[in-house]
Parts: C-alpha cells; sequence; structure tokens
C-alpha cells in the first residue's frame, strides 16, 4: 500500500484540554483508520462534544496533537485550517438546521458558501443528498414542519452535501422513538455504503453503537479507557462497560445531564 493510503484519517496524540478547573480531555490518544466506523460512547458530560470539536479543528487542545490525514490541524494557519474543515460533515445533537430557510436551502447553504456549483448543479445536488436520506422532492418545506427524525435526516444531507471524507454524527438518535432510531441507523449505513467514509458517532444507545460501528470506544475521566471491536466490546468483564450493556441507567450522572 502507498503511504497515503496507510496514513490513519484521524489521529489524536495526548490531548488535552480542560475549561476553567474542569479536565475534559486528558492526554486523550485515538487513531481511526480511512474508511472505519468508531463509536465513542460516554456518560452525559464526559466530553464527546468537546472530543469531536477538537477532531474538526473548532476547539484547540492546550496541549498535544490532532492530525488529520497526517496534517497537524494546529500548525497551519487559521485560512489553511478552516480549508481542511470541508474534509468533514457534521452533523450536530438535534440537527441544528437554519430555521428560517427551507430545507432545500439549509442544504443548498454549503454549497453555495464552498463552491462554485450553478444554481442548476446545486438543485441536483441536493435533490440527490435529499434521496440519500430517503426525503426525496423535500425541498420546499419548512424546517418547523419537520419531525425530529426528518430533521436529523435534513441534518445528515447538508452534512454530506460537500462529499465529505469524514462523517462526524453527534448523537444522531438522541431523543426519538425506537423506530424513528431504527431508520436512523439505516441510514447511517446507506450512507456508508454509498460514500464508504470515515466516520465517527457518538451515541448512547448500545444498539446503535453495534450496528454501525468497526470499533467501539468508552470515554471516561478524559481519555479512551475501551477500544474493541463491538462483539469484543459487548464481552468485556468491566463495570463501566458492563453498565452501559445493560443500559444502566443510573450510570447517567443527573447533574451533569443538564450540562449537555
Ligand atoms: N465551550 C465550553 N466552555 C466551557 N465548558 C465547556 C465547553 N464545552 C463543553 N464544556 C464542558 O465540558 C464538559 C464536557 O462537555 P461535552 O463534551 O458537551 O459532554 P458530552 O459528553 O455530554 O458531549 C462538560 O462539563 C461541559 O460543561
Ligand atoms: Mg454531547
Amino acid at each position: 500500500m502507498t503511504e497515503e493510503s496507510t496514513t490513519p484519517a484521524i489521529v489524536l496524540e495526548k490531548v488535552s484540554k480542560r475549561f476553567g478547573r474542569k479536565v475534559v480531555l486528558d492526554e486523550l490518544d485515538l487513531t481511526v483508520a480511512k474508511g472505519e466506523s468508531l463509536v465513542v460512547l460516554g456518560k452525559s458530560g464526559t466530553g464527546k462534544s468537546v472530543l469531536l470539536k477538537h477532531l474538526i479543528g473548532l476547539l484547540e487542545p492546550d496541549s498535544g496533537k490532532v492530525l488529520i490525514d497526517g496534517e497537524d490541524l494546529w500548525s497551519l494557519s487559521e485560512e489553511e485550517r478552516g480549508k481542511r474543515r470541508r474534509k468533514f460533515g457534521m452533523s450536530f445533537q438535534e440537527g441544528a438546521l437554519f430555521d428560517s430557510m427551507t430545507v432545500g436551502e439549509n442544504i443548498a447553504f454549503p454549497l453555495q458558501r464552498h463552491t462554485k456549483m450553478s444554481k442548476d448543479e446545486v438543485a441536483a445536488r441536493v435533490a440527490e443528498c435529499l434521496d440519500l436520506v430517503k426525503l426525496p422532492g423535500a425541498e420546499s418545506k419548512k424546517t418547523s414542519e419537520l419531525s425530529g427524525g426528518m430533521r436529523r435526516r435534513v441534518g445528515f444531507a447538508r452534512a454530506i452535501a460537500l462529499t465529505p471524507q469524514i462523517l462526524l454524527f453527534d448523537e444522531p438518535t438522541t431523543g426519538l422513538d425506537p423506530i424513528t432510531t431504527d431508520v436512523i441507523t439505516k441510514l447511517i449505513l446507506a450512507m456508508r455504503d454509498k460514500l464508504n467514509p470515515t466516520a465517527v458517532t457518538i451515541t448512547h444507545d448500545l444498539k446503535v453503537a453495534f450496528t454501525i460501528a468497526d470499533r467501539v470506544a468508552l470515554l471516561r475521566d478524559g481519555r479512551i479507557v475501551m477500544d474493541l471491536p463491538p462483539k469484543e466490546f459487548e464481552a468485556v468483564d468491566d463495570p463501566h462497560v458492563k453498565a452501559f450493556v445493560a443500559g444502566d441507567s443510573s450510570f447517567e450522572d443527573p447533574e451533569e445531564t443538564t450540562l449537555r
């Protein structure tokens, strides 16, 4: 294999991040190979969203390195780092759509901003993305008319509009009913099949994790304390992992949940 194809998509080297006195990431190491799907589990407030924001360069580590395709994000100029951000498609918690825009306008937004595509090309790409998330013809819908599941799907469509190499999903099914969760899970699988991206997904849902992951990692005390293929992860003899696998709700710290 060439060096290019063996360079991991994502490497975090001893990444530390604190807010005030609270250490959120503590010399965290993580590698994600190209095309791999990693799922990160961890209780609320452990720093899962903070971790994702480091991958995409929205947060700067206090120390340590973030390498994307072998490039140290924070040794680049701000402009160059901004360009690297286009390698990513991120679906934020709750979808984060622009409510003043239609569905079509939401998806067209990154295309208009970052490409020189003509109006027709944009329209065609928007239609393609809506097809992929199983919402064909939804362009003119208002985002306020959408159900929770549909909002996530439109968020996905916007995230993939620029054909990113790396997809980040922050709690894609949190707050959805089981049937919609299933639809979204299948959609993530379909997007993987079609786009073959590197993917990092954060979820609380074990079923979702084991369905979409090549590797499952557990974030605790600022570090990845477990990092295994789904089958092995499920079988691990560790109280924290078992609490997750058993769906132990007492594992959630109610005080920290409000901080999410
Ligand atoms: N921009 C910020 N400023 C200060 N504290 C933050 C910021 N972002 C996150 N935090 C804190 O970092 C911790 C981890 O947050 P987060 O990554 O959102 O947790 P989660 O694992 O639930 O996604 C929390 O205590 C949160 O309050
Ligand atoms: Mg979060």
